[in-house]
């Protein structure tokens, strides 16, 4: 069958592999209908992440018809069209019970206590994903996200219930987004998109949406978004411009392959100094400006140190962005002061997907208007180099 195969860094190939069969009794083996491709998996492809195999089919955003069950399969039957969440996992551990689907203690058979992947690295369980013609998924009955009814006419009404829009969901969920608020969502990219998204459907007066590229920050503009183009705007300064120097919930939709002024672009910053208007307490109450050292020219730390400003007091910024190892000069100090929590990790995709499935099929929202290409699968190693342009790419779906 084909596969997207991870041959190195920057080196993706369409192969040919044997197609998988049932290794336990609660296996299904689905025959991919439409699958996509994430900002995670650009991650692996530029080969930043530790763990990668070559030969591992990538790929965690899939949906399919269920060709084969294995005997203990009860929730779901051959011929049912599902949708599989991203995260594996067992439904029967502690963390399953108590809706943590991504830190399922069984899933990952390689790394001990951390949760499961499909088309992820060794450390997430090594499992081949559905960027192909036909995946194997464990634990079936645990990780039917949705069993799409007939009603249902499109694949891509609800492809994205895999990943993306309960991820950009759960965005909000964990900086608990409330009616009245003022948020501001980093990244325009399809996690960016469904982070705006729910945070008008969770009430918020006004979301700001900050990106570099024009046609991802309109299609924000398109769900109601203001729209802040870092390249042209200092996203600091204009928050506390247009906040009344309040802030707003924080959401970083980026990770850490942000972009930023070690790109050149901010220009109201004098080399490595975040200038600081206001009093400086050893010298009275004479509104002098005072020069800060930066927290971090590097651009892993870029959200991370603007939000660090501009969070409101008392909020919890929500930080749905990967972020995959240590990094030093971490805002610390802005934090406490400003009494900041943070949220973060990966979505666990089941704990929102049967409510964000019936606001698709009452048409209270659209996750189509995402997608900007349909392509083959077999098209799928020159998808991921116009994904990771980005410049006129948001969201790619693959048909097998
Ligand atoms: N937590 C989870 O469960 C989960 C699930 C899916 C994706 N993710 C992660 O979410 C992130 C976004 O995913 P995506 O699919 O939208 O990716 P993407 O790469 O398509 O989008 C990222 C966007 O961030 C923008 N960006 C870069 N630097 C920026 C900066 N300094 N300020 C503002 N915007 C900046 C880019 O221009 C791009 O449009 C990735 O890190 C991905 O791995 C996490
Ligand atoms: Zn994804
Ligand atoms: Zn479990």
């Amino acid at each position: 069958m084909k596969s997207l195969v991870w041959h190195g860094p920057m080196d993706v190939q369409i192969d040919d592999k044997p197609q998988p069969t049932i290794l336990h009794p609660e296996d299904i083996v689905l025959k991919i209908t439409s699958t996509a491709i994430c900002g995670s998996d650009l991650h692996l492809y530029h080969g930043t992440v530790p763990g990668m195999m070559p030969g591992q089919t990538l790929g965690h955003e899939f949906m399919g018809i269920i060709e084969e069950a294995g005997p203990h399969v009860t929730e779901v039957k051959v011929g049912d069209k599902v949708v599989i969440p991203f995260n594996i996992a067992c439904g029967q551990c502690h963390w399953c019970r108590n809706n943590y689907w991504s830190q399922c203690d069984s899933g990952n058979p390689k790394a001990g206590d951390l949760g499961a992947a499909f088309g992820f690295t060794q450390l997430l369980g090594g499992y081949d994903g559905g960027q192909a013609e036909y995946v194997r998924v464990p634990f079936a009955n645990a990780n039917t996200a949705v069993k799409v009814p007939d009603h249902i006419k499109t694949d891509e009404q609800v492809l994205f219930l895999s990943d993306i829009l309960p991820t950009g969901y759960f965005a909000t969920d964990m900086a608990n987004v409330r009616p009245g608020d003022d948020v501001v969502v980093f990244g325009a990219g399809p996690v960016g998109y469904f982070a705006v998204m729910s945070s008008f459907l969770r009430g918020a007066a006004r979301v700001f949406s900050v990106d570099h590229w024009p046609m991802r920050l309109d299609k924000t503009k398109d769900l109601g978004a203001e729209i802040i183009n870092f390249d042209d705007e200092d996203p600091v300064d204009f928050i506390k411009k247009e906040t009344g120097g309040k802030g707003a919930i924080c959401i970083d939709a980026v990770g850490y392959e942000a972009v930023g002024h070690m790109a050149g672009n901010v220009s109201t910053r004098e080399g490595n100094n975040i200038k600081i208007q206001g009093t400086d307490a050893n010298k009275g109450h004479d509104h002098s400006q005072v020069s800060i050292p930066a927290y971090q020219p590097m651009n892993p730390m870029q959200v991370i140190t603007w939000m660090a400003q501009i969070a409101k007091k008392y909020s919890t910024i929500s930080i749905p962005g990967v972020y995959g190892s240590a990094y030093d000069r971490f805002p610390l100090g802005l934090l406490f002061n400003r009494n900041v929590s943070i949220h973060m990790g990966q979505c666990p995709v089941k704990k929102y997907t049967e409510q964000l499935f019936h606001l698709i099929e009452t048409k209270r929202i659209d996750p189509t208007k995402v997608i900007s290409h349909t392509m083959d699968l077999k098209d799928a190693p020159a998808a991921y180099e116009n994904f990771d342009k980005k410049e006129d790419v948001l969201k790619i779906v693959l048909k097998p």
